[in-house]
């Protein structure tokens, strides 16, 4: 390992380097690899041990570190289907783990120091504390049935547990879960990264939480309806924590706006409120969706961002239709205005 780690890794000159080390050569260059790419999610992921794909399905450190609080008054967590560690690491010396992969057992006591058992967790009676993250791949694909995830959903909510956490895909259809569950779906510096449903000793008493990361702003449901009306002076474009967890009349109505179109999460007002929960636009033009139009609005134009809600166009075919030349740029969002297709030439704030 150690004489891979000052290697330029995907050179020949790499391979050529560790090749008299054979297979294990290309495993510690293998490994030198995922390291760096692992710090984009693990502050001291260069110091981890991963495969390719336990890395993948890693959860990012802020992220883990954000749900493990849920657990502060635990003894002990039980981690169930832990991988190599990603969220077992921060439930520090409380955390146990458990998982059905021999080779992910190994690495994950190496990375966290936690216990770690090699079973299989459909066919355990967990008690206590548990958080658990499902496998969600079904041959290689991402799954949305929650039936076939392992453990299946149905299985994870049947532990009889003081305190269950168990990652969800952030799709998942909320009206059908229990009411006795709450949902937080949560965005690390604007993309959704999961979804939880919290149980037992875990809830916070709100149904929808919508959490950003790093910040911490947190929203909660409660209930909002928000009237649609015209486009106004400014546009905001909701955290996609916020329109997953159906939380845009909540911030709708904290900005004192309206939306676009009842069934678009655009929010409009004639005034700014700062907010943590989107990302303002001033609108210069609002005009209805022809080509031709956008042409000339963009004319001298070189670079367009392309945004788009509630409409068929892909932004890729739209650019190479506008056939744009010059040294300006523009952002402009395709979407629907009271049912109607609108394109709006707007300026981000
Ligand atoms: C999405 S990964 C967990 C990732 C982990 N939270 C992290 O951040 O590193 C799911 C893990 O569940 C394990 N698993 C799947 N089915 C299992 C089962 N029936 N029993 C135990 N572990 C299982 C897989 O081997 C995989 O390591």
């Amino acid at each position: 390992m150690d004489r891979a780690t000052d290697l330029d890794v995907g050179s020949i000159a790499a391979a050529e380097a560790m090749r008299p080390f054979g297979e294990a050569g290309r495993l510690a260059l293998e490994q030198v690899r995922l390291r760096r790419r692992a710090l984009v999610k693990h502050p001291d992921g260069d110091r981890l041990w991963w495969t390719a794909e336990a890395l993948e399905q890693s959860t990012p450190r802020t992220v883990a570190l954000h749900h493990s609080r849920r657990y502060g008054e635990a003894t002990r967590v039980l981690d169930l289907g832990c991988s190599v560690g990603g969220d077992l690491l921060c439930f520090g010396d409380r955390g146990l783990g458990v998982d059905l992969d021999e080779a992910r057992c190994l690495l994950a006591r190496v990375n966290t120091g936690a216990p770690v058992a090699c079973a299989d967790v459909t066919r355990l009676d967990p008690r206590g504390w548990v958080f658990a993250d499902p496998a969600r791949r079904v041959a290689g694909r991402r799954g949305f049935d929650p039936s076939s995830w392992s453990p299946s959903l149905a299985q994870a909510l049947a532990w009889d547990v003081d305190a269950l956490g168990v990652k969800v895909a952030p799709g998942i259809d909320h009206d059908a879960l229990p009411p006795e569950l709450e949902v937080e779906i949560t965005s690390l510096d604007g993309d959704v990264k999961e979804a939880m449903l919290w149980g037992g000793a875990t809830t916070r008493g709100h149904r929808m939480t919508a959490t950003l990361l790093p910040s911490g702003a947190q929203l909660h449901g409660a209930g909002a309806v928000a009237a649609a009306g015209p486009v106004g002076r400014y546009l905001l474009e909701p955290d996609g924590a916020v329109i997953r967890a159906h939380l845009v009349a909540e911030v709708c109505i904290a900005v004192d706006g309206r939306l676009v179109d009842p069934t678009i999460a655009y929010v409009t007002a004639d005034a700014l409120t700062t907010t943590p929960f989107g990302r303002w636009y001033e609108v210069l033009d609002v005009m209805p969706f022809s080509l031709k139009r956008l042409r000339e609005a963009l004319r001298g134009v070189g670079t367009v961002a392309i945004k788009k809600r509630g409409t068929a166009v892909e932004p890729e075919t739209l650019r190479k239709q506008l056939k744009l030349s010059g040294s300006g740029s523009a952002t402009v969002v395709l979407t629907r205005v009271a049912g109607a297709q609108k394109a709006l030439l707007v300026q981000p704030l």
